[in-house]
């Protein structure tokens, strides 16, 4: 949902704000901007369309400006446009801003802007804020104050960054919207995100909420929200900057399916005892009282939800899976003895931020499964669970679905550990020990499927539809969201055994019928048989010695492993089948239309 990157230091700012830009637009890539300080005033580029494009209009600029900031725009407040774009400036181009957020009174700022004769050009939110800080520099301010008292006038969520001609601060505000600082010998850096400027820099200070930051080459001053100086502390990430990168890969979606063993080796790391039967998660944490579990999550994240509460329940834990935009609707008070647990990998959805804080507000525990270390749900949960995948930064969530459910499957059966009223999973050995030959059973998937073949022999259909029970529906749901997402073909995931109460009626054969029986599946074989009955071609997910494979058109192959292994490796075939299918329909498959990754408005 946007992204903003700012610079100051002893290089030439356009570089790192091109690849900030760059790195960023998973973030959007409706419009793309960037404005440095010269010495003559303010040069703004900005136009819309993607970060290539901008930069093929500053392609030839010999801009030595060592300040600036840039933007990557996911459209709220008016259609992708040059005019919507940002940086935004005041009319005079005394001040120029990039924002990430939505400014909630900004209509009742323009009108008394308007009436005090600022003009507007764009039909954006964000444009109010250069005007109101040209407001108060009009009225005499000095720009840090001018900066202050137009932040103090907002109400909304915003991480801002601007620029003010004559000046050599960048000045900066959090407010409900991700920023970080990055520092280095040269430097600092603002960035929504860390892989913007992962190549200069893993030195990082993660800004907290009501933070307003002056950054200049020679040092930051921070400001927190009860107006205090304060010092954060600098952390190191431990995320490469090649892994920021395609690397050898045509798509980041592709190598982020290509790294899963990686992935998920180090979201296993340390975590199972196979010897013990147990898992270690580091949760500092009672847990003993907990019997009744709500996850909850938005998309991908929300089928992971799914899966874990459908093994939560396998061990006689009350378990629930909500969508985070449909929480405040679904579920009432929670009990006391709730532990909430929000699946988020960038930890800054709105929607499952605004559960998040109404499960705070009615005082029950709180984890956060997420990727994005120090994000907003890390912080605001009573603890982090960190999945480890590192950067993703395709649109579509792959390498982290899978590691958020081993990391949920962990998670139950932590829980049923410490409450004794509950049962272990079955074979609890056999899952653990497959858990720790995951990475290398998805790398035996990754070299012998032939997800590509059956991409295009299923090429020009209807629609698709995707089945399973159990853990089985959590990655048929999944499977379908991945398709649509980036072929833009119709597809649905649903249970098995809901095919014949109405969606039948869709089936021909045109509707290829993926069905997954990884898992307990006599019931899928007869609905998929029922669907096979009126002509749909049926693709087995399943084991090669699956009885359904003697029936089904096509097989894609997962080794017979512990059921929650072998749910997780036939969902990496169906990430292989969406992209396959998505290349040959020459789809934008990092950046499908009108998506972006962190959704950060409700
Ligand atoms: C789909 C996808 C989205 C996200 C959803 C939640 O591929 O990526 O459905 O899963 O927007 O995002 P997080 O997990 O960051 O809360």
């Amino acid at each position: 949902m946007c992204g903003i990157i700012a610079h100051v230091g002893d290089k030439r700012a356009l570089g790192p704000l091109v690849t900030g830009l760059e790195k960023l637009e998973y973030r959007g890539y409706d419009s793309a901007g960037v404005a440095v300080k010269n010495g003559n005033g303010l040069d703004v580029w900005k136009c819309s369309g993607q970060v290539s494009d901008l930069k093929d209009t500053i392609d030839t600029v010999e801009s030595s400006a060592t300040l600036g900031i840039g933007h990557t725009r996911w459209s709220t407040h008016g259609p992708p446009s040059d005019e919507n774009a940002h940086p935004h400036t005041d009319q005079r181009n005394r001040v120029a801003v990039v924002h990430n957020g939505i400014i909630e009174n900004y209509e009742t700022i323009k009108d008394i802007l308007t009436a005090e004769g600022y003009e507007f050009t764009s039909e954006t939110d964000t444009e109010v804020i250069p005007n109101l800080i040209a407001y108060y520099l009009d009225r005499g301010n000095e720009p840090l104050a001018a900066f202050k008292h137009a932040i103090a006038d907002l109400e909304g969520s915003y991480a801002i960054a601007v620029v003010v001609d004559g000046n050599d601060s960048i000045y900066a505000a959090r407010q409900g919207s991700p920023l970080v600082l990055g520092v280095d010998d040269t430097g600092y850096y603002l960035a929504s995100d860390v892989p913007a400027f992962l190549d200069y820099t893993d030195s990082v200070v993660y800004l907290q909420d009501g933070d307003t930051v002056e950054v200049r080459a020679d040092g930051v001053d921070i400001v927190d929200g009860n107006d205090e100086y304060v010092q954060r502390e600098i952390e190191q990430v431990d995320w490469q900057p090649d892994e920021t990168g395609k690397g050898q890969y045509e798509h980041f979606m592709l190598k982020e399916i290509h790294t899963q063993p990686t992935s998920l080796q180090k979201t296993i790391e340390g975590r199972l005892d196979i010897g013990g039967e147990r898992t270690n998660l580091d949760i500092d944490m009672d847990l003993t009282s907990i019997d009744n579990v709500q996850l909850v999550g938005c998309g991908t994240s929300y089928h992971a939800a799914l899966f874990g509460a459908s093994l939560l329940n396998r061990c006689d834990v009350s378990a629930r899976a909500i969508r985070a935009s449909e929480y405040d609707l679904n579920t009432g008070t929670p009990p006391e003895d709730t532990l909430f647990v929000a699946v988020t990998q960038s930890g800054e959805t709105a929607d499952t931020l605004g559960a998040l804080r109404q499960a705070k507000e009615a005082g029950v525990s709180t984890l956060a499964v997420t990727n994005v270390v120090q994000s907003t749900a890390a912080r605001e949960a009573d603890e982090p669970l960190y999945i480890r995948a590192g950067p993703e930064i395709g649109v579509a969530a792959t390498k982290t679905f899978s590691s958020q459910t081993v990391m949920l499957t962990m998670l139950s059966q932590h829980l049923a550990r410490v409450n004794d009223e509950a049962t272990r999973v079955d074979n609890i050995d056999q899952l653990l020990s497959d858990l720790q030959d995951l990475p290398g059973a998805v790398d035996g998937i990754l070299q012998s499927s032939n997800a590509s073949r059956l991409a295009e022999k299923y090429l020009d259909m209807n629609a698709y539809f995707f089945i399973g029970r159990g853990l089985g529906c959590s990655v048929a749901k999944e499977g379908a969201l991945k398709f649509k997402e980036i072929t833009y073909e119709h597809a649905e995931g649903f249970a098995s055994g809901e095919l014949k109460h109405g969606p039948l009626a869709l089936v021909t054969d045109q509707t290829p019928v993926f069905a997954i029986c990884a898992d307990d599946c006599e019931k899928t074989v007869t609905n998929a048989k029922e669907a096979q009955t009126r002509g749909a071609p049926i693709v087995a997910i399943s084991p090669s010695d699956h009885r359904i494979v003697d029936t089904a058109d096509e097989h894609l192959s997962v080794p017979d492993m512990h059921p929650v292994c072998s749910n997780l490796l036939a969902n990496v075939q169906l990430q292989l089948l969406s992209y396959y299918c998505a290349t040959e329909l020459d789809r934008a498959i990092d950046k499908p239309r009108n998506l972006a990754k962190s959704v950060t408005v409700e």
